[in-house]
């Protein structure tokens, strides 16, 4: 079985990944990750030197070879992954996946991603908490279509990691 976590971007996939995986005694496949080290080069330079498009493409591509995978993995999406090309319909057509979507409100997100946005090529450039609420407020509403047809649906906000861990496998097994 393919445990698929999928969120905005700072909504604890790859925390909670890490979590679940020691609970479940399972590997932990970040998607991020693997294109990086498939293309030799970090998700910045990949936007910066090859473009967003390219970056897409090549998601979609390792998305399809780790969704063929026989083993027992937990998979952590990037932010955009269920929402491009026909990503979503993939995961849900996959028998073997359940997906999860960990949903976090926007203040939340807008708190975590003020800290974190250096690593992430599509908010690197938003300066103030207007802009980055403003920017988030509007992808994550039109994103939202996307993350809600998960099987699961978590809300993480207030949650502590191990009451979210629990909550997934309550709902899973
Ligand atoms: C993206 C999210 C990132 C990474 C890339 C694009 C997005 O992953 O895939 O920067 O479109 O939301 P995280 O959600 O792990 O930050």
């Amino acid at each position: 079985m393919i445990i698929i976590l999928i969120g905005y971007m700072a909504s604890g996939k790859s925390t909670i990944g890490k979590k679940l995986a020691e609970k479940l005694k399972c590997d932990l496949v970040d998607l991020d990750d693997y294109i990086e080290e498939k293309e030799q080069l970090t998700v910045t330079e990949i936007f910066k030197n090859k473009g967003e498009i390219y970056f897409r493409k090549q998601e979609t591509h390792y998305l399809k070879e780790l969704l063929a995978s026989e083993s027992q993995i937990i998979l952590s999406l990037g932010g955009g992954t269920p929402c491009f090309g026909n990503n979503m319909e993939l995961i849900l057509n996959e028998e073997h996946a359940t997906s999860i979507y960990l949903r976090a409100s926007l203040p939340t997100l807008v708190k975590k991603l003020i800290k974190k946005k250096a690593k992430r090529p599509l908010i690197a450039h938003l300066e103030t908490e207007e802009e980055l609420t403003e920017f988030i407020g509007k992808h994550l509403f039109e994103r939202s279509a996307f993350y809600n047809q998960a099987e699961v649906v978590i809300s993480t906000d207030n949650k502590s990691k191990k009451d979210i861990v629990n909550e997934i496998t309550t709902k899973l097994f």
